[in-house]
């Protein structure tokens, strides 16, 4: 199975914020991100748009060809934005005002009746839905009993160890992605991870065969600047397959 690979461009909404400019544009980024091989693009809109706005996702539903994947949090906000627009695939994340980026996975045990109404809402549109969960057996379960078609694995911790050169903490984290994956695959749910990955974690975390997807921000806007997005994402391709 090949694996895919899917590129996070919030990050060049945010240093276009930070100048208050017009510039770098996020639609320019996707659009070289799809002619350098990416399979599909990832947005996360926010609640408080700090990084990519209403008319950036409108932009680039428009002119990409690959297919979306819009982050989102599960309110009636973002609800209606993705049933409007209607992106290829919506991941349904957790959010919090204050954090600088998503800490962990969904709470899955919370607003169930909730969270399975939104799932149905969005999959009826043909949307394919993902939860971005903690590598648990007990979330991969729920996902599954919930509806979703997909699970992302959330590989924070696991990239940390990684980082850190904590050994033992990354063999026992690389394990419970490894057993998620096994399960949620027997399951019948498509397996995706991200957070934090970097080209050495990835070139790890490529062995799980049950991960057909990494979805990846940072780290390839970050190496851009050094290496071209060109170069990185030709990178990141090498080390998945
Ligand atoms: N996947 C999900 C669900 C995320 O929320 C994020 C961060 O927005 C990513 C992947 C990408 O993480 P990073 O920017 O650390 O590569």
């Amino acid at each position: 199975m090949k694996k895919r690979i899917g590129i996070n461009i919030d990050h060049v909404a945010t240093i276009r914020n930070a100048r208050g400019e017009n510039y770098p544009d996020p639609l320019r980024a996707a659009l070289a991100a799809q002619s350098f091989g990416a399979d599909s693009i990832t947005i996360h809109l926010r609640e408080d748009r700090r990084h990519i706005r209403d008319n950036d996702l409108v932009r680039i539903k428009r002119y990409l060809k690959i297919p979306i994947n819009l982050e989102m949090a599960p309110n009636k906000e973002m609800l209606n934005i993705a049933l409007k627009t209607k992106p290829n695939f919506v991941c349904i994340v957790p959010e919090k005002r204050k954090e600088i980026t998503t800490e962990g996975g969904l709470n899955l045990n919370k607003n169930r009746k909730y969270l399975k109404n939104i799932i149905k809402k969005i999959k009826k549109k043909r949307i394919r839905v993902s939860l971005f969960i903690e590598p648990q057996i007990s979330a991969v379960e729920n996902s599954f009993l919930l509806g979703a078609d997909c699970i992302e694995l959330h590989t924070g911790s696991f990239c940390n160890a990684v980082n850190n050169k904590k050994k033992g903490l990354a063999k026992s984290t690389f394990e419970k992605l490894k057993k998620c994956a096994q399960y949620g695959k027997n399951l019948g749910l498509d397996v995706h991870a991200g957070h934090g990955l970097t080209f050495k974690s990835t070139a790890i975390i490529s062995k799980i065969k049950n991960i057909s997807e990494f979805n990846i921000g940072h780290f390839i806007v970050s190496e851009s600047i050094f290496l071209g997005m060109k170069n990185t994402i030709r990178k990141f391709k090498k080390i998945i397959n």
